[in-house]
């Protein structure tokens, strides 16, 4: 493999042509033949000082159709679709071609992707399939972190659902085609387009770009949990680890929380008409009752700390001093958080501490609000106080000038009688 490659560039003439026939003859073509030529411009391969004969074969430096496109000569042509992953493998699979240009380049694409539906398919000769240029496009190929890179996080999703939603396409296989609809109403997708939260998973942080399969069974609460790390932590200690993978269907987290359209969890998955619980337990049961006692100390506590919250507030819209209080309310809303997390081990118990510690929080809130809602009282009297007084002793000041200027006030003029009219 090596040493072939290695040749295969060198006869290519790579890096050494100035003059590059196939761009010069294909950008003049009509339509058809000059597309490429125009594309490669913003190409990676060209910004890296590739050309069309290194992927395609043959000779750049004759002018002559005959001579430059001779297949007895290692022109390669258009190749087949189902050759194509082996067609970009010849470099990116070669440790030694890629140490030249990106020495930290991985080099396993092609290998993962024999690994994945795709490429077992596609090795069967099935080309409906995703190949390496159904996702990263052909000719105007670009870094994959550049942000118009049909594989960036944000176009992932577009990308696969090409295929993916396409139901005429995927009829074959009679698998859904709702993914992406669905995960567009997901708090991932949420987090990801709109707060462009890029930590958030795309279809193929959870499938893998190269070996994509879906999780098996056993893996999904791996791949949720390499980022929710603590909620797969006790997920897998928890009763339902063993009976779940049993049930089918994914397993895991997905079970109660879905795969695509994942969205904010609240109480109502756990008691109402709409509670994932009573799929499997009915009212009455052991389990059923803790899912009541779980979702009653959850609103409970969200209660207790919203009550405190707009009692903090209304103290603050008074002018009075409640930050301290503010703050520790923070410490309120981490123990609610930690309760919901306590939540996933299915012991009840183990959500006791985080809740009684919650509502300890809220407890002493709330008396600090009721507090600065007294002294505003208070001080509301106070003031009320002061202006009475403060009227009173105007009053009494404005009848003493009163009396002065009655009584011993200056005697008129016409008393003196020194001016007549
Ligand atoms: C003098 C003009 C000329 C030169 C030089 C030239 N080509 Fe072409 N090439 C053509 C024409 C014309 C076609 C046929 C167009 C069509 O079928 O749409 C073609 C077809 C192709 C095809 C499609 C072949 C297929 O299998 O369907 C590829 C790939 C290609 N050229 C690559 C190259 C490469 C690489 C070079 C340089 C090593 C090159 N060409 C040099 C004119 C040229
Ligand atoms: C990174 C590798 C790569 C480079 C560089 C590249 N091509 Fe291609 N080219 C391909 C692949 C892969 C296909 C097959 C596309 C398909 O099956 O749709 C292809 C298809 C073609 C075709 C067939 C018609 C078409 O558009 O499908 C022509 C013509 C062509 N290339 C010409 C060129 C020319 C001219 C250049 C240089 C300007 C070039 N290519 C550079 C990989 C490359
Ligand atoms: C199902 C879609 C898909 C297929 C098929 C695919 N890729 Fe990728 N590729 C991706 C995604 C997604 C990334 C990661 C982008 C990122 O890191 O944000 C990627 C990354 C890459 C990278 C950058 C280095 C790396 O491994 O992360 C290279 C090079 C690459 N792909 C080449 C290939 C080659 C060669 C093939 C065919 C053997 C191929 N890809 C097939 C989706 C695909
Ligand atoms: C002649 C060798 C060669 C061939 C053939 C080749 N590539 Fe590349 N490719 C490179 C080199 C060199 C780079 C630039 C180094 C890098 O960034 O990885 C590159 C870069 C890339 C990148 C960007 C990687 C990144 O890290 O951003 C992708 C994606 C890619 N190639 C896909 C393909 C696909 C798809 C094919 C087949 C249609 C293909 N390549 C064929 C040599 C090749
Ligand atoms: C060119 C079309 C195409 C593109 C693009 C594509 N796929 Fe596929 N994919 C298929 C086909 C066809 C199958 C085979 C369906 C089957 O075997 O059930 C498949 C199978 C899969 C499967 C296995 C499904 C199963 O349960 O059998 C997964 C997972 C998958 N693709 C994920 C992705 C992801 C993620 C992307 C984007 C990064 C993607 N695909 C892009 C066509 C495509
Ligand atoms: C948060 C992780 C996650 C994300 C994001 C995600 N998937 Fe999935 N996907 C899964 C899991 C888990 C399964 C179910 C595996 C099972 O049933 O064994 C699955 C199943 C599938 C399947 C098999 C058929 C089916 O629907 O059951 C396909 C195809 C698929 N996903 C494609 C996609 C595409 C396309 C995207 C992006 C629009 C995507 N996935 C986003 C986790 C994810
Ligand atoms: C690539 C990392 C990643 C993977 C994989 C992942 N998530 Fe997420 N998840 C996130 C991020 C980031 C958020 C947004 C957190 C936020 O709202 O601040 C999130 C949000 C959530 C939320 C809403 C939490 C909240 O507080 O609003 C749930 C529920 C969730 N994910 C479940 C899952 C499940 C189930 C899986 C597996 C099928 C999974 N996640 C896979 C990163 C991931
Ligand atoms: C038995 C059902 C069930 C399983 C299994 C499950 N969850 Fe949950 N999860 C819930 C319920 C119910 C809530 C909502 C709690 C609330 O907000 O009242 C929740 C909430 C969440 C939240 C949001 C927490 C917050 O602070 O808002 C995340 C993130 C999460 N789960 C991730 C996971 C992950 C990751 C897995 C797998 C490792 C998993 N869950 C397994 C039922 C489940
Ligand atoms: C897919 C079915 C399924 C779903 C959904 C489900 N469970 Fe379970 N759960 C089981 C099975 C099966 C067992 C083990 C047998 C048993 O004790 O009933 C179990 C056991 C339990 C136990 C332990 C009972 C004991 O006596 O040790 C608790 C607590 C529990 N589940 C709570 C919940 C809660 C809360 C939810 C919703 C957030 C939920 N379950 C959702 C199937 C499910």
């Amino acid at each position: 493999m090596r040493a072939p490659a290695i040749l295969f560039l060198l006869c290519s003439g790579l890096g050494a042509a100035a003059v590059d026939s196939c761009v010069t003859c294909h950008a003049a073509l009509e339509e058809g033949g000059k597309g490429p030529a125009t594309l490669i411009k913003g190409d990676v391969h060209t910004a890296h000082g590739l050309s069309c004969a290194d992927c395609h074969g043959g000779d750049r430096t004759t002018d002559d159709p005959d001579a430059s496109m001779n297949r007895a000569k290692g022109f390669l042509g258009k190749p087949a679709r189902t050759a194509i992953p082996k067609f970009c493998a010849r470099c990116h699979s070669s440790p030694d071609i890629m140490r030249q240009y990106a020495p930290r380049e991985r080099v396993d694409q092609f290998e993962l992707y024999q690994t994945s539906v795709h490429g077992k398919r596609l090795a069967a000769g099935d080309p409906n399939v995703a190949t390496c240029i159904d996702c990263h496009s052909v000719h105007d190929i670009r870094p994959v972190k550049d942000s118009m890179s049909p594989v960036h996080p944000l176009h992932v999703p577009e990308t696969c659902s090409r295929c993916h939603s396409d139901k005429q396409k995927m009829a074959p296989y009679g698998i859904p085609t709702n993914q992406f609809e669905e995960y567009r109403t997901s708090v991932h997708w949420e987090a990801l387009a709109k707060r462009s939260d890029l930590s958030a998973p795309s279809c193929a942080s959870c499938h893998g770009n190269h070996g994509a399969k879906p999780p098996e069974v056993e893996s999904v609460s791996a791949v949720c949990g390499s980022c929710h790390v603590l909620f797969a932590q006790l997920y897998e200690r928890s009763v339902h680890k063993a009976v779940f993978s049993a049930v089918g269907g994914g397993g895991g987290c997905i079970v109660c929380h879905s795969n695509h359209g994942i969205h904010q969890p609240s109480t109502a998955m756990l008691a109402g008409p709409k509670a994932v619980c009573a799929g499997c337990h009915d009212a009455g049961t052991d389990p059923a009752k803790t899912a009541v006692q779980m979702a009653g100390w959850l609103d409970g506590l969200d209660a207790a700390l919203k009550r405190s919250e707009t009692r903090l507030a209304r103290a603050e819209e008074y002018g009075m001093e409640v930050s301290e209080a503010q703050v520790r309310l923070i410490d309120g809303r981490e123990d609610l958080v930690k309760a919901r997390l306590a939540m996933h081990s299915m012991v009840s118990g183990e959500m006791r501490q985080p809740v009684d510690a919650g509502m300890a929080v809220a407890a002493e809130t709330l008396k600090a609000g009721d507090a600065a809602l007294r002294e505003k009282d208070v001080r509301r009297w106070g003031l009320a106080v002061s202006v009475i007084l403060i009227a009173i002793a105007i009053l009494a000041i404005r009848g003493l000038i009163r009396r002065i200027e009655t009584n011993g006030g200056p005697t008129p003029l016409t008393a003196s009688g020194e001016k007549t009219s």
